[in-house]
């Protein structure tokens, strides 16, 4: 079947009509023309994989990854990068101004390099192979090089191949000097390894002297153990931090909360220019890191609280800055609904899925003016983008 695309969807896949039903198509984009083979029918749409482009668009690039017609790493890597930029800008603007009927500010968004940004991959494998997930499956494509990650974890995959792993995740510090792989299965150059890197964990026992790797913005330094959240991109965190940095700075709060903290980077990036900081987070081992990253960097100003944000936050009054970095699924609906309450001055919401964003902004619009939003590109050659909104008390 042929079909001419017409847009692209959330995902990055064109979008085209047939028989008045919505089409997705993998590796499609907008006034191309293209044979289909159709992989799933239902009442209200269809999926579709492209098996032929009979007219190109001018934005499709040669992917540069072997690896892309079968790896789900990325999904937009046939895209040129100038395009990418503009797909992740359009969608948080068409997504905001389609549920927010207002005008909101969207900023210019902010990229840095397309390839070599990833400070962590994690890959399955067998008594063969190690790789990324086909798409859709739990089939591994065998893989020698990604080029979404810095070199020295290149190094490490080609460290890793012969041996019989199920599962690793390799960390690198930002500067990629420092090395953390943490290894479920059974490997036969331990010792080479170790050699190697800074921190070794196999089956959950550590074999190295550290436990954890130092990685460094802008003037602080954190730890980051093998369980710990921190952000992938060793380019653009920076510049998504200093725009945290530059608001904090304008609006000198004096009491702040920091939710969804992680291992407290945000908090202690800001913490100059507080007076106090509660930051938030479920996860044992990110405020155990995050307890130590406040040792590290002598910020006595600031205290992390390990349980659910939601479980915590009505007790919290008279707060200035509230800095909410949720994961995809963004907030829930009891904190949506205190925050409200709360009528901080201020609220910056770091968002990874304008989907989510969007549904809680409609909610704070009653309560919170959207100054901007600015989006950042932390994740090239997928969909996925991140984006920091401005609200301020009405
Ligand atoms: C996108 S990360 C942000 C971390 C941090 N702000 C940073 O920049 O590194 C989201 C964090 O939310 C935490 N998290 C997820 N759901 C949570 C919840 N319901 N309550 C508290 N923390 C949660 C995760 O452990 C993770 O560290």
């Amino acid at each position: 079947m042929i079909t001419k695309i017409e847009k692209l969807d959330n995902f990055g896949r064109g979008i085209s009509y047939i028989n008045d039903k919505i089409c997705f198509i993998e590796n499609a984009l907008p006034n191309e023309e293209v044979e289909i083979e159709i992989t799933k029918e239902k009442k209200k749409f269809i999926e579709a994989n492209t098996i032929n482009i009979l007219e190109s668009s001018i934005n499709r690039i040669k992917p540069l990854c072997p690896y892309s017609n079968e790896c789900g790493g990325c999904n937009i890597s046939h895209i040129s990068y100038e395009k990418e930029n503009e797909f992740k800008y359009n969608k948080v603007k068409d997504l905001v101004n389609k549920i927010i009927n207002k005008n909101i500010i969207i900023k210019d968004i902010i990229f840095d390099k397309e390839y070599d940004y990833r400070n962590k991959i994690v890959l399955h494998g067998n008594s063969k192979i190690i790789g990324q997930y086909k798409k859709l499956t739990n089939d591994i494509v065998n893989i020698d090089k990604c080029l979404l990650v810095n070199d020295k974890i290149n190094e490490i995959i080609n460290l890793l191949k012969n041996n019989n792993i199920e599962e690793v995740t390799i960390k690198t510090s930002n500067d990629t000097k420092q090395v953390l792989v943490d290894i479920k299965g059974e490997i036969n150059n331990k010792d080479l390894l170790l050699s190697k890197v800074n921190v070794l964990i196999i089956n959950n026992k550590i074999y190295s002297k550290d436990k954890s790797i130092i990685n460094e913005i802008g003037n602080k330094k954190y730890y980051v153990s093998k369980d710990s959240f921190f952000q992938v991109n060793r380019f653009v965190t920076k510049k998504l931090y200093d725009e945290v940095l530059d608001i904090v700075k304008e609006i000198k709060p004096s009491k702040v909360l920091d939710l969804y903290c992680g291992t407290g980077t945000i908090g202690i990036y800001v913490s100059e220019y507080c007076n106090e900081i509660i930051g938030i987070d479920y996860n044992k081992s990110n405020i155990e890191d995050a307890n130590k990253n406040k040792e590290l960097n002598s910020c006595n100003n600031i205290n992390f609280i390990c349980n659910k944000v939601e479980n915590k936050i009505d007790e919290f009054k008279d707060i200035d800055l509230i800095i909410v970095d949720p994961p995809r699924s963004g907030l829930d609906a009891h904190t949506r609904e205190i925050l409200k309450e709360m009528k901080s001055k201020t609220i910056i919401y770091v968002s990874c899925d304008p989907v989510t964003l969007t549904r809680d902004l409609k909610e704070l619009n009653d309560t919170y003016n959207i100054n901007y939003i600015k989006p950042f590109n932390m994740f090239p050659r997928t969909y996925h983008c991140e984006s920091i909104t401005i609200l301020e008390r009405r």
